[in-house]
């Protein structure tokens, strides 16, 4: 954790920016998997972690921003969960760790919401993301079930996104300890993945760098040879020579903060005449975009200029034909890249998406998109220094979407279908880094993981 003065000092400012109320925080609880002892690994909800801290469940905390009182509601450790789970801090030790001004057993705290409420003050409190959180939510504020996201706070939930999306030195930091695990996952990819590996093996291996590295997977591991399936969780396949293996995970730091790497794997060791065809302007359309990325830049600016040069791309392989920005605003290059250029990262992988998605990415200037692909972008608002946010550029040969386009005749001027049948079975790559928008530019977190074909190369003949 960091000290003390830290987490009081976000909350000072997360009130100041609120005005006036109570900010009620609900840290999250255990979660059963299929029966009640049998738990998921627990996760502190990201504002949590942040305003309050504490990776630990059942635990929760009030901003009194009338009267500048931060409270933290905690049991003391009874005798039973010293004996299962060891030695405990005591609610007063909890609170004092990071700088509340007293801590007040868990049962209090539907009195003392009781009475802001009954005094007239407005409690704020973020959109729950979970059930269990939706119901105690209710529970608590005597609310129907079901409709506690109603009710929620914009002006909370606005100043948390303010101050949540600009990182501080010391966040910026984890997010590299992070990035250092994930470097070891990467290449420990490069080199086992090889001719009858099976994927599951190298998926293992993989997860249990991020364990060893003191915190878990920021999300459940992508590594598979059907790249061409954006988020495929399964890794049942038998690595075969030719094949082309998309690995995308990210290691999270002890104190939860999140990395995500994708990289593009050949089994064979060396690239393909068509994969590397397809790697190297997947990699050009990256080093692109993260060269224009700055602060005032729209991110979706940075997207269809990715895009823009993918389409190129495939323009001189003879896979799309006709004026890239003609394509790209027709929306034909989707056919490739139909997921977005990347998202916020922080205490999330995709950071503070569990306030609203489009509350995160777009604001008054920036409109999501309904065009298919570019709906998919989930950043598109101006950058600003302290943005910490993935670069994620990729090129599919996914067959039901060819197949339906084709039989619709889809964008027909700029895809060649006749020319794309050699491709099929391609699979996918994707190239994914995370970057910081400092004061007047940008800079590649981590130390640089093997991208360039050459070097992935030579890693997996490491
Ligand atoms: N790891 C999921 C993503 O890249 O957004
Ligand atoms: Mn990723
Ligand atoms: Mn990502």
């Amino acid at each position: 954790m960091f000290e003390a003065s830290v987490y009081s000092e976000r909350r000072t400012r997360l009130a100041h920016s609120v005005g006036k109320g109570t900010i009620l925080f609900l840290g999250s609880g255990e979660l059963p998997m299929n029966y009640p002892d049998n738990w998921y690994p627990f996760r502190q909800d990201s504002s949590f972690l942040y305003y309050w801290g504490h990776s630990t469940a059942n635990l929760a905390a009030l901003i009194d921003v009338d009267e500048g009182r931060h409270i933290l509601f905690a049991d003391d450790p009874t005798i039973s969960s010293i004996i299962w789970s060891g030695p405990q801090p005591t609610a007063a030790a909890l609170a004092n760790s990071v700088g509340a001004d007293h801590a007040q057993p868990y049962s209090k705290l539907p009195v003392m919401l009781a009475q802001c409420v009954a005094s007239g003050r407005r409690v704020h409190f973020e959109p729950p993301y979970r059930q269990d959180t939706e119901r105690k939510l209710a529970e608590l504020l005597h609310l129907r079930p079901g409709s506690a996201s109603l009710h929620a706070s914009r002006d909370l939930v606005r100043a948390i996104i303010a101050q949540r999306s600009v990182k501080e030195a010391r966040e910026i930091q984890e997010i590299e300890r992070a990035l250092a695990v994930s470097y070891d996952m990467h290449v420990a990819a490069m080199q086992r993945a090889r001719p009858g590996q099976y994927e599951r093996e190298i998926a293992g291996y993989v997860e249990g760098i991020a364990i060893a590295g003191g915190g878990r997977l920021a999300f459940p591991c992508i590594f598979s040879k059907r790249g061409n399936v954006l988020h495929n969780h399964t890794y049942a396949n038998r690595l075969e020579a030719g094949d082309l293996v998309v690995h995308d995970s990210g290691a999270a730091s002890s104190m939860h903060y999140a990395s995500d790497i994708t990289r593009t794997i050949p089994v064979s060791g060396t690239f393909s005449t068509q994969q590397r065809a397809i790697y190297e302007r997947v990699l050009r359309a990256q080093l692109r975009s993260i060269e224009a990325i700055k602060p005032g830049t729209p991110f979706k600016q940075v997207h269809l200029l990715a895009a823009r040069t993918l389409t190129s791309g495939l323009m001189e392989i003879g896979l799309m034909r006709g004026d890239v920005d003609e394509a790209v605003a027709e929306g034909a290059h989707a056919l490739f890249f139909p997921h977005g250029l990347g998202h916020m990262m922080g205490l999330d992988v995709h950071d503070l998406e569990g306030l609203g998605e489009d509350l995160v990415g777009y604001d008054e200037t920036a409109k999501r998109s309904s065009q298919f692909g570019l709906a998919y972008l989930r950043l598109g608002k101006a950058l600003a220094p302290g943005y910490v946010l993935t670069v994620e550029p990729g090129c599919y040969f996914i067959e039901a979407l060819m197949d339906e386009w084709q039989a619709e005749g889809r964008h027909q001027a700029f895809i060649n279908y006749q020319a794309l049948r050699a491709w099929r079975g391609l699979g996918g790559v994707r190239i994914e880094d995370d970057v910081l928008v400092t004061g007047h530019g940008v800079r590649i977190l981590g130390k640089p993981i093997p991208k360039t074909v050459q070097e992935v190369e030579a890693a997996c003949a490491a």
